[in-house]
């Protein structure tokens, strides 16, 4: 991997000059970058690089991800949502990101418009300023009548465009391609954006699709990167079963298999459990993932006690529809 092995041999120097660090370095290294180039006020203002945190399991750098932004407490992946987040101290605002009918990389999760919107029918089928006429706010108020907020009706889908525009690189953003059987072609435009802004340093790309992490990779290297994991729970055997084709399940992955991620990303990204409830990872694989130097990122994290077991597991961030939850929890066990 591009990034591993640059810090591989980083690390290999430093070893010998007897200031080694251990296997969060990736993590670490993203995080120096970022304190230097943003003025950290929004984006944890406390949280600065810090070379000695760098133990498995340091509950001062796991990083707060918020998951389509404050998405516990306002409707996902528009403004009201994202500027929660920054308020609530998330390191990351995590959006996903798919293509318009014309083009356009818009932040958005489902493939289908209907749950979050007063639309029908897929995204892509629709231009840009189609989805904008759309609101994509009072779903949330009729759902989740406690937390509803007559500003949030008329809520807009937003352009990644926009949403550099607007938060600047002040924030970080961990943006995913999102259904790229639908979403032809996007890893250009996308690396072309983050380039254009200067925001290399700001954004983690993820994706469950490894050949969208491997184009993305060949387009610029230096960019970080994600690989998401799934495994599904077999009904008859209860076994877990691979998603995509991109790992087997967490006890047979082999050092190849790592070191084949490896070679475009530097982070690994899973759920915890399944739809069933059947717990996905443990703290060994949390462990073999790190001795394997990658950043360990599980989603979709919202109950507390789940969050200090995690962070004691050796995870190095968490999603979350409530970064306030996390950074309470955080704050907590400092
Ligand atoms: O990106 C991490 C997590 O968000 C993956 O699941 O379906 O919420 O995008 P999803
Ligand atoms: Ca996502």
């Amino acid at each position: 991997m591009k990034k591993q092995y640059v810090l591989s041999i980083i690390l290999l120097a430093g070893i010998l000059s007897g200031c080694g660090n251990d296997n969060n370095d990736n993590e670490n290294n993203l995080n120096s970058q970022n304190d230097d180039n943003q003025e950290p006020a929004e984006v944890n203002a406390d949280d600065t690089d810090n070379n000695d945190a760098t133990e498995a399991g340091d509950q001062e750098d796991v990083k707060i991800i918020a998951h389509r932004g404050a998405s516990g407490h306002a409707p996902e992946s528009t403004t009201y949502a994202i500027d929660q987040a920054i308020e609530m101290n998330a390191d990351w605002i995590e959006l996903d990101i798919q293509i318009t009918e014309d083009g356009h990389l818009v932040a958005f999760h489902d493939d289908e418009i209907s749950r979050t919107s007063d639309g029908e029918g897929e995204i892509g089928d629709y231009t840009l300023a189609e989805l904008q006429e759309l609101d994509s706010g009072s779903w949330f108020n009729e759902e989740y009548p406690d937390k509803a907020d007559a500003a949030f009706a008329g809520a807009e889908i937003l352009t990644l465009e926009e949403i550099f525009d607007t938060y600047g690189s002040e924030v970080n953003y961990y943006i995913e391609t999102k259904s790229t059987y639908l979403n032809e072609d996007m890893e250009e435009p996308m690396v072309e954006m983050v380039e254009n802004f200067g925001y290399e340093e700001n954004v983690i790309i993820q994706s469950f699709h490894q050949d969208s992490l491997e184009t993305i990779s060949e387009l610029n290297d230096e960019l970080t990167l994600v690989q998401l994991l799934w495994w599904e729970v077999d009904e008859e055997t209860g076994e877990l079963n691979e998603w995509l084709d991109i790992t087997p399940a967490p006890n047979d992955m082999t050092d190849e298999d790592f070191e084949t991620i490896g070679d475009y990303a530097d982070g690994l990204g899973m759920h915890l459990d399944y739809y069933d409830g059947t717990e996905v990872i443990d703290e060994a694989f949390v462990q073999t993932m790190r001795d394997h130097d990658f950043m360990v990122h599980v989603y979709t994290i919202n109950d507390e006690e789940d969050m200090e077991r995690l962070i004691d597991w050796g995870v190095t961030g968490l999603f979350t529809d409530f970064p306030d939850r996390l950074d309470n929890v955080l704050q907590n066990l400092n």
